[in-house]
C-alpha cells in the first residue's frame, strides 16, 4: 500500500478528485496517511477532516529563519514515513534536501502544458491569463516528478484542454480542473502505485 502525504494551499479541489478516486477505487494501493498545508485557512484542510485524514499546517511564516522552517518542514513530513508526496496546489518552494531525500518520490499537478506557461510566476490563476494573452487554442494540464527546477522535472501524463471564445481566466481554470487535473493526477498516482512509472535517463516511462 502506497502511502502519500497530499500538501496543499488552497481550495483542495484536486485533493478531493483524490479522496474520491480513493474511495470509488480508481485508485488502487494508495492511501492518504496526512494532508499538509502552509496556510490554516486552506479548505483543503476542511476536506481532509471531514473525511478522517490527519490534517496540519506548517507555515514559514511562523519561522524566524527560512532554514529553520525546511528543517521542520523535512522532520514533519519524514514522521510520516510516505511514499510518495503529492503537491496537490501547493504553492510553497519545496526545500533542495527535500527533493534529494525524496528524489522521483514528489509528484505535482500544473495547470498547463509543459513546457508552456510554467516556471517562476505561473501558478494559479496567472498560468490561465498566461494563455489568454498569449491566444493560445488549446491548453491542459501536467503532472511531473518534481526535481530542483520549476516544474521542469519528468513529465508523467498531460491532457489538453481546448480553448473557447470569451474564455476569462477563471472560467478557463475551472475547465482545466474538471476535464484535465481531477483526471490526470488520480492516474498518475495509480499508476505509481501499481510499480507502472519508472523513471529512465531523466524521462518517465509508463510501462504497459
Ligand atoms: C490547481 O489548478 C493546480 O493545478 C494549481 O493550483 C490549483 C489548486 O487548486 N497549481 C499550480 O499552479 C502549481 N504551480 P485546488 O486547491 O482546488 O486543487
Amino acid at each position: 500500500m502506497l502511502k502519500l502525504a497530499v500538501l496543499v494551499s488552497g481550495g483542495g479541489t484536486n485533493l478531493q478528485a483524490i479522496i474520491d478516486a480513493i474511495d470509488n477505487g480508481s485508485i488502487t494501493n494508495a492511501k492518504i496517511e496526512v494532508v499538509i498545508s502552509n496556510n490554516k485557512n486552506a479548505y483543503a484542510l476542511e476536506r481532509a477532516k471531514q473525511h478522517g485524514i490527519e490534517a496540519l499546517c506548517i507555515s514559514p511564516k511562523d519561522y524566524e529563519e527560512r532554514a529553520e522552517f525546511n528543517q521542520a518542514f523535512l522532520e514533519k513530513l519524514n514522521s510520516y514515513g510516505v511514499d510518495l508526496v503529492v503537491l496537490a496546489g501547493f504553492l510553497v518552494v519545496i526545500p533542495e534536501m527535500m527533493i534529494k531525500q525524496y528524489r522521483n518520490r514528489i509528484i505535482n499537478i500544473h495547470p498547463s502544458l509543459i513546457p508552456s506557461f510554467c516556471g517562476t510566476g505561473y501558478y494559479g490563476l496567472k498560468v490561465h491569463e498566461g494563455a489568454l494573452a498569449r491566444g493560445v487554442k488549446v491548453t491542459g494540464a501536467t503532472v511531473h516528478f518534481v526535481d530542483e527546477g520549476t516544474d521542469t522535472g519528468p513529465i508523467i501524463l498531460q491532457k489538453p484542454v481546448m480553448i473557447e471564445q470569451g474564455d476569462t481566466p477563471e472560467v478557463l481554470q475551472r475547465r482545466v480542473m474538471e476535464q484535465a487535473e481531477w483526471k490526470i493526477l488520480p492516474e498518475a498516482i495509480d499508476l505509481i502505485a501499481n510499480g507502472k512509472v519508472e523513471v529512465v535517463d531523466g524521462k518517465a516511462v509508463i510501462k504497459k
